[in-house]
């Protein structure tokens, strides 16, 4: 696997962010699931948090605590037997909890990249994955077909480096977990998002492949002009990846404050416990 490639202007200046306002603002959020046959399961409590422009916020929390909810939720995608009980999602002055489904559609994938844990869950199998990059461009823009294409590569170089002459030109089974996932990104970053929301993106890769995503991102935060939600169980991933952390349990804030400080300190033993990787009752 070749390293990413130095950061190439002309892909990120989809977005010129300096101000301090907030891009994503999430207040008493609450979202519980009708699974048929099932008693309701309030997921997410009434959760509030802000991301500013620019800015890289953390979720960490067991399995189950609510986080993939929560990240739904601010796209809008929940399945329909579940409900936004109460609360308001506001993204970029917007509000999704109100907003219509064309207008959802002008948000996801475009204003709010996402990469999911599952490599390759937004691949299309029967695709070569260059061309599954410029048909995200090309749902997003009304450029000609040749320059999503022309785009599209600049990406996938951003993500496979000096082997994604090779790489671009595959299928998803003919790539690994950490190159689909690398694929993955480029479709998040190919229209120039304010926010990427990654819930545990590298979960489900081992050590170097997981490092060598994390490198991505990493660059991502440094370059300072798109915001980043990155969720994970594994807070040992997160120090030079977030600015500012949430630590959610059965659906709620436990803590939260800047990273490094609930890092050094953390208030709650269910926050050391996770940073500690303690088994938790
Ligand atoms: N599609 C679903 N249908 C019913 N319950 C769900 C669904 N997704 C999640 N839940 C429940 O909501 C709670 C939070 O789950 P989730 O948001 O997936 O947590 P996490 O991402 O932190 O593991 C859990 O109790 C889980 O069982
Ligand atoms: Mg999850």
């Amino acid at each position: 696997m070749g390293k990413p490639n130095q950061r190439r202007p002309e892909l990120e200046a989809a977005v010129g962010l300096s101000s301090n306002e907030a891009l994503l603002e999430v207040r008493d959020l609450e979202v519980t699931y009708h699974s048929p046959g099932q008693l309701p399961t309030r997921a997410v409590e009434g959760i509030s948090f802000q991301i500013r422009r620019g800015e890289s916020l953390a979720i960490v929390g067991e399995s189950g605590s609510g986080k993939s909810t929560l990240a739904l939720a601010v796209l809008r995608l929940l399945p329909p037997y579940s409900t936004i009980v109460r609360g308001t999602v506001c993204f970029d002055g917007q509000d999704i909890t109100l907003a219509s489904e064309s207008a959802l559609q002008k948000i996801r994938g475009a204003k709010i990249g996402m990469v999911f844990q599952q490599p390759g869950m937004s691949l299309n199998p029967l695709m070569r994955v260059s061309r599954q990059v410029a048909e995200v461009i090309r749902a997003h823009y009304t450029w000609p077909w040749s320059q999503c294409q022309a785009k599209a590569m600049l990406l996938l170089e951003r993500v496979f480096g000096s082997e994604s002459g090779r790489l671009s030109q595959a299928y998803p089974h003919q790539l690994s977990g950490g190159q689909r996932q690398r694929v993955s990104i480029a479709q998040a970053l190919a229209c120039g998002p304010q926010l990427i929301i990654a819930d545990e993106p590298t979960a489900s890769l081992d050590g170097v492949v997981e490092a060598g995503i994390l490198q991505i991102f990493h660059e991502l935060r440094a370059n300072g002009n798109v915001s980043l939600l990155f969720i994970t169980h594994n807070p040992a991933i997160l120090p030079d990846l977030a600015d500012r952390v949430l630590v959610l349990r059965s659906g709620a804030v436990v803590e939260k404050g800047i990273l490094q400080d609930v890092f050094r300190r953390p208030r709650e033993q269910y926050t050391a416990d996770l940073l500690y990787s303690l088994p938790i009752a």
